[in-house]
């Protein structure tokens, strides 16, 4: 039994007695109010949406149905090595069958609103020309579904799965022509589905996709182009984003509101000082000079051109004038901090700080564990670019979720982070800062892009075999934090 406890144990329950000592004296000295009357939950605003998250690839499944054509994730899940566990998203979660049962999950958690996205292989199989007359139907009869039990859908237009044809016939991003194509498909679905979706998101995560994809490789397409070529892919996907605004506004019902849903680079102070947080200010415009900052100033910043140089990307003044047409909010991804800076005489203004190997972060390597990005992230967005309306379009996080014999989850670690972050996103809204819904990612487990099947991130466990779904306790958390739109107790 002795063997159990460690020196560390002993030096706790050392310390605790001492405490029990000291807390004795003080209760002698004055009485202290019950501890419940100094507590309140902390409360987001009235209107406050509350969603969940997911992207068509990751879980729809039927990859060869009702005239989809391929996507470059269709190709690179296919090719040997490129995926952890060998998986491919073929079937995923089969949503595309099983999407009343779905959305009958949504509607368990009492979450009012769902951010999925529209696969454009299945409404342009070859990315232009004539749309498959079979390609919107599915989302006609999810959306129907969404809107009958009360959900208001927000569907992405590119979470990147991208027709495998763009690739093969332009180089996909690296081309203008692939830009042009996303406007087209924009406002095609702009004009049939937006008699019931209200809210588009243009683009997911380019400083994801762009780098990933086009730079290390990693990711679908696979390429590894140099600095200036990568420069221009971002210049693309800026401009697909602008004009897609545009065709948007063009075809859609008035009232149809756009924005992007970018996984921002997260810089926050490293210490709390009015000089360190205008530090943050100067690195969040500069660290995110490649497309959001063009997009909200339509504009390169100089230091980013200086930076860049011979790279920097070839453009028109009629380029960034599209890139920089007005949207309607800011969609903010936001899982952990990606910098944190201190002021610097230096100019810009800013110096990153190195992050410790023992940072820690969750069941993913890359989710370092920072709540305080919830807080600093939006705060500075709203103050630099001076946005009114935020969304949190993504915020979760992977665990590794085990079906006990009873047959539940007891993800703890998934709660801890989600409390621990909506904690810091309910101390942004009570001090004014305009984020107006939060997404979690994700609804259920899915497929995880390079990591297949290995990373979970959902609130509902998927058995990828049977297909079953089941509740996992991160699933009752959220379902009460939705039903009391508070934090806390
Ligand atoms: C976001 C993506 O980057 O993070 C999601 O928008 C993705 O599609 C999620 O599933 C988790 O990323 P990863 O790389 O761990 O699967």
């Amino acid at each position: 039994m002795f063997s159990r406890f460690s020196r560390r144990h002993f030096a706790k329950m050392a310390g605790l007695s001492t405490l029990g000592i000291a807390a004795a004296t003080a209760r002698t000295a004055s009485k202290p109010k019950p501890v419940t009357d100094r507590h309140a939950p902390a409360r987001f605003p009235d209107d406050f949406l509350w969603g969940t998250a997911t992207s068509a690839y990751q879980i729809e499944g039927a990859v060869n149905e009702d005239g989809r054509g391929p996507s470059i994730w269709d190709r690179f899940s296919h090719t040997p090595g490129k995926i952890a566990d060998h998986s491919t998203a073929d079937r995923a979660n089969d949503h595309y069958h099983r999407y009343k049962e779905d959305v009958g999950l949504i509607r368990d958690l009492g979450a009012k609103a769902y951010r999925f996205s529209i696969a454009w292989p299945r409404v342009f199989p070859e990315g232009t020309g004539a749309p498959n007359p079979r390609g919107l139907d599915f989302y006609d009869r999810l959306l129907d579904e969404l809107l009958a039990n009360g959900i208001e859908p927000f569907a992405t237009l590119y979470h990147w799965d991208l027709p495998q044809s763009l690739q093969d016939r332009f180089g996909g991003w690296q081309s203008a022509d692939t830009a042009k194509a996303f406007a087209d498909y924009a406002g095609h679905v702009a004009g049939r589905l937006s008699d019931r979706i209200r809210n588009f998101f243009t683009i997911n995560e380019t400083g994801r996709f762009v780098y990933f994809g086009y730079g290390s490789g990693i990711d679908a397409p696979g390429l590894q182009l140099p600095q200036g070529a990568l420069n221009q892919v971002h210049h693309n996907v800026a401009l697909a984003h602008g004009l897609a605004v545009q065709t948007i506004r063009a075809k859609g019902r008035a009232g149809t509101r756009v924005g992007p849903a970018e996984n921002i680079a997260a810089c926050l102070p490293a210490i709390d000082t009015p000089d360190n947080i205008r530090a943050a200010e100067i690195a969040t415009r500069e660290l995110n000079a490649g497309f959001l900052n063009v997009i909200l100033e339509g504009k390169y910043t100089e230091a980013f051109l200086a930076y860049a140089g011979k790279d920097a990307p070839k453009y028109t003044a009629e380029e960034l004038k599209i890139i920089g047409s007005p949207i309607d909010f800011l969609g903010l991804n936001i899982y952990a901090p990606q910098s944190y800076v201190v002021a610097s005489d230096r100019a810009p203004g800013f110096e990153v700080l190195p992050i410790p190997a023992s940072f820690p972060h969750m069941s993913s390597e890359w989710l370092r564990i920072g709540p305080e990005a919830a807080y600093w992230v939006p705060r500075l967005a709203a103050k630099v670019w001076n946005v009114d309306t935020i969304y949190i379009s993504e915020n979760g996080t992977s665990s590794i979720d085990q079906l006990t014999p009873d047959g539940k989850v007891y993800d703890l670690d998934r709660i801890m982070y989600l409390r621990n972050y909506l904690a810091q996103l309910q101390r942004a809204t009570a001090e004014g800062v305009p984020v107006r819904g939060y997404f979690l990612w994700s609804l259920m487990d899915n497929f995880e892009w390079i990591f297949g099947f290995e990373k979970r991130f959902g609130l509902y466990h998927v058995d990828f075999d049977t297909q079953v779904r089941t509740a996992k306790l991160s699933a009752s958390f959220y379902r009460d934090v939705v039903a009391r739109n508070a934090i806390g107790a």
